[in-house]
């Protein structure tokens, strides 16, 4: 794995946070950061202590504002091609850790930075947060992800409107579309996260994989076909000793010991 300059990861116990730490640019994304950020998540991947993934960015102003609009302004079509496949192979790897990823959106989220944070399991919020996909005012389009994530988000007709009128839009509105979850003071944005961190850590790990793993893979299919997937998924944990766990310690009225096994 390559040096990493602007993505830092650090572990605590089962909670990881990853911080896009590239402030004077407000941590938007080049070549370079995107290819930092897959090896994080690839680092996250392989730690099998991790259970949390808290992603957010550096400083106060910026979760992060885009992709790196000087980089991109010079590409040619199959580089552009490339770009975008770069993003979409980071941000598919994101989606699919197995482990809940909170976005921790600490200010403006536009573009590629709303897309990374819709590439996140669920958005909480600062007050100051800013979300957007503002490429039409560049001439583009979404490319890393943002043209269908954001449509199976909030809904195919906010989406329209966000991505053609290029609108920014405030944390209070983002939550009441259904973008985040949830808007707190910017000063206890990290402290709310890890809370919520902790309370899924509490859970058995396997279900937790399990579930996201059946919520991801069902959408876009039928319902039928996506509740067999949930059949599948809930008989699976009964192969686990984590739910005999689960259910002894219920109705022996004490606290699970999860093993993840
Ligand atoms: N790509 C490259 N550089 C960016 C960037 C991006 N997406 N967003 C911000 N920056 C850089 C600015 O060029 C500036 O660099 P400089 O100091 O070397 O000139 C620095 O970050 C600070 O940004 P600045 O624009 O001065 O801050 P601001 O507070 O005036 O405005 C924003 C903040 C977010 C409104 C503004 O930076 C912006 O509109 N950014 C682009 C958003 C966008 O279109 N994203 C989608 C890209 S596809």
């Amino acid at each position: 794995m390559r040096a990493r300059h602007f993505v830092k990861l650090v572990h605590e116990g089962p909670i990881s946070t990853l911080t896009l730490d590239r402030e004077d640019k407000l941590n938007a994304l080049d070549a370079q950061v995107m290819g930092e950020l897959l090896d994080a998540i690839k680092e996250t991947r392989e730690h099998r202590e991790s259970r949390v993934l808290i992603v957010t960015g550096a400083g106060k102003k910026a979760f992060v504002a885009g992709a790196d609009i000087a980089s991109m302004k010079d590409l040619r079509l199959e580089q552009a091609r490339e770009f975008a496949h770069a993003g979409h192979t980071t941000f598919n790897a994101l989606e699919s850790l197995p482990i809940p990823v909170i976005a921790a959106v600490n200010g403006f989220a536009l573009g590629g930075g709303c897309e990374l944070a819709l590439a996140c399991d669920f958005i909480y919020a600062s007050d100051n947060a800013k979300f957007g996909q503002p490429e039409v005012k560049l001439g583009v389009i979404p490319g890393f992800g943002g043209t269908q994530r954001l449509a199976r988000r909030v809904g195919i007709a906010r989406a329209r409107e966000l991505i053609y009128t290029g609108a920014v839009i405030d944390a209070v509105e983002a939550q009441r579309i259904g973008l985040a979850n949830r808007v707190v003071p910017q000063a206890e944005l990290l402290d709310v996260v890890r809370g919520v961190a902790t309370t899924i850590t509490q859970m058995g790990s396997l279900a937790i994989a399990e579930a996201k793993r059946v919520l991801r893979d069902g959408e876009g299919r039928s319902l039928r076909e996506a509740n067999a997937l949930e059949i599948d998924g809930f008989a699976g944990c009964f192969e686990t000793e984590d739910q005999k766990e689960g259910m002894a310690a219920f109705l022996q009225k004490r606290a699970p010991a999860f093993k993840a096994e």
